[in-house]
């Protein structure tokens, strides 16, 4: 370790530092435009420039690695009057695009400009014009005018996105961001440099213009497009998903995320297939019903069948909660030692940076809450041998189109009753006798586990009906229905759908069982005091970064 003095400040850092880390490290802002932690240093853009004692002139803090006896200031007079001179000359051909450009309220020259820069320009001449609106591919569109070639989006392809298309071309105040000819930015993580561009030059196409970033709010959660559960932002207004961006977690992502995943994964929220409320096939037809009939009949058509002919198949896109209550459910209320699990690794989809073959979020986690049934019995075979041969005769599946396999949906057809939980219209609900409609991840708390165990939390982003009147014993007037759908304006209206966890509490309370949780927290407490993975964590643990299941741990 060294000793340096930053603004005044005694620190102990790690000589291996740069004068920018070590600030960054303690606290202290250094403003900067083209410096990203996960990026190589190129300092061109001279933002970061502080004084260091004994040195002649001021030095870049992206570049200048720490000594020890070092006194930096990061504010003095020269450095004050350095930093407004780099922003009265990145402003002189920077168009006064902020009122209708995307990044304006979370742009670094935008905030920089309020905070570092004098406020007014010298320069009387025509700014130089550049092409606008230019397609660099199939995600990202640039404004060169609004460039202030930073190189961020450069290094990115060329050092994490390993695909190098872009370059700058020409010279000083002409120097134009383009694409190599004959090609373009067209790669499984593109969208990235959007985030990473500090000025509005790089925008996404999925949510160009489509909200001011003020009018959004942001919550914390995780991608459930694959096993790798990027930590993200969800943006929503009006109760609509607008937009994830990724989230910085060392252990998970970095501070990426895949196209596949930002663009995809929460189109099932507003989807045009989603479910709003509980179905009852009645006269061979599937009729809309409140949640205490779909209940009541769920608890009817159990308790008519002996409990080794009912059988289970838990998901690996629902919540450890919703698997762990699941598999109690079936296991100590129905009794039945007939749960099953399907696995949805794709073969060949993955790559070596943070796309995962199981293109589910959560399959780690519906083994570990034990909802796959017996060791080396995690597939559903032994399901569809019995129901093939009219041993099962009642099929409850949590979350999961199973019937998507031609194969499986033709092994349903021997069923008495199939009762699903979901959240959109699909193979297995068009089967389905009662279908449960299921809250997606954007709309519930809970935790999933990534593929190397570790167990993070999702939290809800987008309002849906207010759960517990229904669960309570009200059921809801159609009128009630109609209201809280149209709370808000938009495609963001509240669909009437719960978590699966407490839809089953409800059923099983019904049939008898001891099922009493308050909150998803609670389940995860029970969770924690009876699965050994799972002891000692809990959501204060688990917080915004996740912490790892004890077994893999060791
Ligand atoms: S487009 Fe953005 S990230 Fe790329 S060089 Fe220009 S300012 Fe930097
Ligand atoms: S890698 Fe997986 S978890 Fe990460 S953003 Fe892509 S789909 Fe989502
Ligand atoms: S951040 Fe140091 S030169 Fe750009």
């Amino acid at each position: 370790m060294v000793k340096i003095t930053i603004d005044g400040k005694e620190l102990e850092v790690d000589p291996k530092l740069t004068i920018m880390q070590a600030a960054a490290q303690n606290g202290i802002h250094i403003p900067h435009f083209c410096w990203h932690p996960q990026l190589s240093v190129s300092g061109n853009c001279r933002m970061c420039l502080v004084e260091v004692e004994k040195m002649p002139k001021l030095v870049i803090s992206c570049a200048t690695q720490v000594a020890e006896g070092m006194v930096i200031k990061t504010d003095s007079e020269k450095v004050v009057k350095a930093r407004n001179a780099v922003m009265e000359f990145l402003l002189i051909n920077h168009p006064l695009d902020c009122p209708i450009c995307d990044e304006a309220g979370e742009c670094k020259l935008q905030d920089y400009a309020y905070k570092y820069s004098i406020g007014a320009s010298r320069f009387q001449e025509d700014k130089i014009h550049k092409p606008k609106r230019l397609e660099l591919g199939p995600h990202v569109l640039l404004d060169v005018e609004r460039c202030i070639m930073c190189s961020r989006c450069i290094r990115f392809t060329e050092e994490i996105a390993h695909q190098s298309v872009l370059t700058f071309t020409e010279r000083s105040t002409h120097v134009v961001l383009t694409t190599f000819p004959g090609t373009q930015l067209d790669n499984p993580y593109s969208m990235n440099v959007v985030d990473i561009c500090p000025v509005g030059a790089l925008t996404s196409r999925d949510f160009r213009f489509k909200a001011r970033v003020w009018e959004m709010s942001s919550t914390e959660s995780i991608c459930v497009g694959c096993a790798r559960g990027c930590n993200i932002n969800i943006w929503v207004r009006n109760n609509e998903i607008l937009r994830l961006t990724p989230r910085e977690n060392k252990d998970v992502n970095s501070s990426w995320m895949c196209d596949e995943g930002r663009v995809n994964s929460f189109k099932i929220v507003a989807h045009e297939r989603r479910l709003n409320g509980p179905l009852i096939r009645k006269d061979g037809i599937k009729v809309e019903v409140g949640w205490d009939e779909a209940i009541s009949k769920v608890v009817m058509e159990l308790h008519t069948y002996r409990k080794y002919e009912i059988a289970g198949i838990s998901s690996a896109y629902a919540t450890n909660e919703d698997n762990y209550i699941f598999a109690r459910f079936i296991k100590d209320v129905i009794g039945s030692k007939n749960i099953g699990f399907l696995s949805h690794i794709q073969t060949g989809s993955e790559d070596d940076l943070l796309i995962r073959a199981d293109k589910t979020p959560n399959s780690l986690g519906a083994l570990s809450v034990g909802a796959a049934g017996e060791k080396g019995t995690a597939g559903i075979d032994h399901i569809l041998k019995g129901i093939s041969k009219g041993a099962i005769k009642v099929l409850y599946v949590l979350e999961d189109d199973i019937a998507a396999d031609p194969k499986i949906a033709e092994a349903l057809k021997n069923l008495e009753m199939l009762i699903v939980h979901s959240s959109i219209r699909n193979e297995t609900t068009a089967k389905a006798d009662i279908v449960l409609s299921a809250s997606t991840f954007a709309e519930k708390h809970g935790t999933i586990t990534n593929f190397n165990g570790r167990v993070q939390q999702i939290r809800p982003a987008v309002e849906i009906i207010e759960q517990e009147r229904s669960l309570d014993g009200m059921a809801m007037s159609r009128w009630d229905k109609f209201a809280a759908q149209n709370d808000s304006w938009g495609k963001g209206i509240k669909r009437d759908a719960r978590s699966s966890w407490r839809i089953i509490a409800a059923i099983a309370s019904a049939m008898g069982g001891k099922m009493k949780y308050a909150s998803e927290e609670d389940v995860f407490k029970e969770m924690s005091e009876r699965i050994s993975e799972f002891k000692s964590l809990s959501y204060p643990k688990i917080g915004n970064q996740g912490a790892v299941l004890n077994e893999i741990k060791k």
